[in-house]
């Protein structure tokens, strides 16, 4: 081999994401590492800035490729799109059968489900992996989601499991599963962010409004709330929030930033998804819908004279304690519903894309590195062990016991939210998630009876085999058929 050819991983795309996972890669005994951007500037700054990473820099694709030893294994860190296709092609006119390109941005999945069938004809290994953490755990270790194929793995798997982080001593990386499942598995866990974002976000407006408190008040029970079974590193940073106070104004930071959430579109992604595949992601939905009515000012601006409950009282003094507890139930159960509804899409995407994904070795990789590590995936992953096919896993034993403690609260919160006038959509929304998955009869069988009415769809019944059609338009007799195709 010739001297050269001495990197056994190389990075393409050096802007924050791509410079902190070089320099990762390169902290990891064993690596060498290969770095290479469009602009040679960046990587001229990247190399001079860290000598101790001992960089291969390359400054064309051809040196690039030149650089990496066989298999030679690519990990392209650009912002997902066009610009990533391009990236590819480039690599992909280089490499060899048997090499292996990695996506590590958020792609579609069905972009990396496209992408790996085009590579694969050429004997390139295509792995689209998703990595979650931001710039921290991009440096320090992520959480890792590659897909692609077990060849890709052999070479991948030991690299990524130097890199990624470390939770109860298990590297939080695993072949998640075929082509585009990985890239499928961090859209969900970014529709949880999402999700467990907006959750807290409720909690946070219902006690400030219920109770009047000030943010860094606030912050003192999330900080608590850290200590307990809510631990998680998005409670850890809402208490850091809600305590920063603004430099120019000497107002609370949250109480100047403007009320208008953005999104770069993996929640929107979810979202389509589990439409398209009929599992109800209402909470994660719910989320990006809040999102949506926050970045709306125009609308808000025309709602503004609308009805509202008189002033709400505040909770009184002595109930404050007790409603602050409320709300940390009812954001628990809220979880629990988000997290399962996440898991379920899940599960819905590997069946339809043929996946073999393992939901326990997903909650286990998730509980270090990632936007949504938390103390509960521990609790998720037991599950899993106990039962690897559960078919809902908030009906697992440990969280039907959790709803059993916080439900009353849960309800209790959502009245509250209701006649103060709050919005708590994500709250309320899970709660009825919660409440039709336990319902004995749902009056989904009057929409039956309307579908067969307006549309002959036919209806099933619940004391016999067969299909039936009622006569709306005649005698309104029943008559026994074949199931409606429309
Ligand atoms: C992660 C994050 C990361 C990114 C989000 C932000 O896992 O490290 O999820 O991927 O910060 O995509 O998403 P929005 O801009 O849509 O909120």
């Amino acid at each position: 081999m010739p001297e050269s050819a001495s990197a056994n991983i190389g990075v393409v795309g050096l802007a924050v994401m791509g410079s902190n996972l070089a320099r990762n890669l390169a902290s990891r005994e064993g690596n060498t590492v290969a770095v290479f951007n469009r602009s040679p500037e960046r990587t001229r700054t990247l190399v001079e800035e860290h000598p101790e990473a001992g960089f291969i820099a390359a400054e064309s694709y051809d040196e690039f490729v030149a650089s990496l030893a066989k298999p030679r294994t690519a990990i392209i860190m650009v912002q997902a799109g066009k610009g990533t296709d391009a990236v590819i092609s480039e690599l992909a006119s280089r490499f060899e059968p048997g090499d292996i390109i990695v996506d590590g941005g958020n792609a579609l999945f069905t972009d990396t489900i496209r992408r790996e069938r085009e590579v694969r004809e050429t004997g390139i290994n295509f792995v689209g992996a998703g990595i979650s953490g931001g710039e921290e755990g991009a440096l320090n270790g992520p959480s890792i989601m590659p897909g692609g194929s077990d060849e890709s793995w052999i070479t991948l798997g030991p690299i990524l499991k130097s890199i990624a982080a470390v939770a109860e001593g298990e590297p939080c990386v695993t072949h998640v599963g075929h082509d585009g499942a990985g890239h499928f598995v961090k859209m969900i866990h970014n529709g949880i962010e999402y999700a467990d974002m907006q959750l807290i976000a409720e909690a946070y407006d219902l006690i400030r409004r219920g109770t009047g408190k000030s943010p860094a008040e606030i912050a003192e029970v999330f900080a608590e709330w850290n200590r307990g079974e809510l631990e998680s590193y998005l409670i850890e940073i809402t208490a850091e929030v809600l305590k920063q106070v603004d430099a120019s104004t000497g107002e609370p930071l949250v109480d100047v930033i403007l009320d208008e959430a953005g999104s770069k579109g993996t929640g929107v992604w979810t979202v389509q998804t589990a439409l398209a595949l009929g599992t109800p992601v209402s909470n994660i939905a719910e989320a990006v819908f809040a999102r949506g009515l926050s970045s709306h000012p125009e609308q808000r601006a025309a709602a503004k004279g609308l009805a509202g409950p008189d002033e709400a009282e505040r909770i009184p003094a002595d109930q404050v304690d007790a409603f602050i507890e409320d709300v940390r139930l009812a954001l628990y159960a809220s979880k629990i519903v988000a997290y399962s509804q996440g898991f379920d899409a899940i599960r819905a995407g590997a069946a339809e894309y043929d996946w073999n994904i393992d939901l326990g070795a997903i909650s286990k990789i998730w509980r270090g590195g990632c936007i949504i590590r938390a103390q509960f995936l521990n609790r998720i992953a037991d599950a899993y062990d106990e039962n690897p096919n559960l078919d809902l896993l908030l009906s697992a034993p440990y969280f039907a016991e959790a709803f059993t403690r916080a439900q009353a609260a849960w309800r209790r919160v959502v009245v509250r939210s209701v006649e103060a006038g709050i919005p708590a959509p994500a709250f309320s929304s899970s709660l009825a998630y919660y409440d039709g998955l336990r319902a004995d009869r749902l009056p989904a069988a009057l929409v039956q009876g309307q579908r067969d009415f307006f549309g002959a769809h036919t209806y099933k019944r619940i004391d016999k085999e067969g299909v039936f059609h009622t006569l709306w338009s005649g005698d309104h007799t029943e008559i026994e058929t074949t199931p409606s195709s429309h």
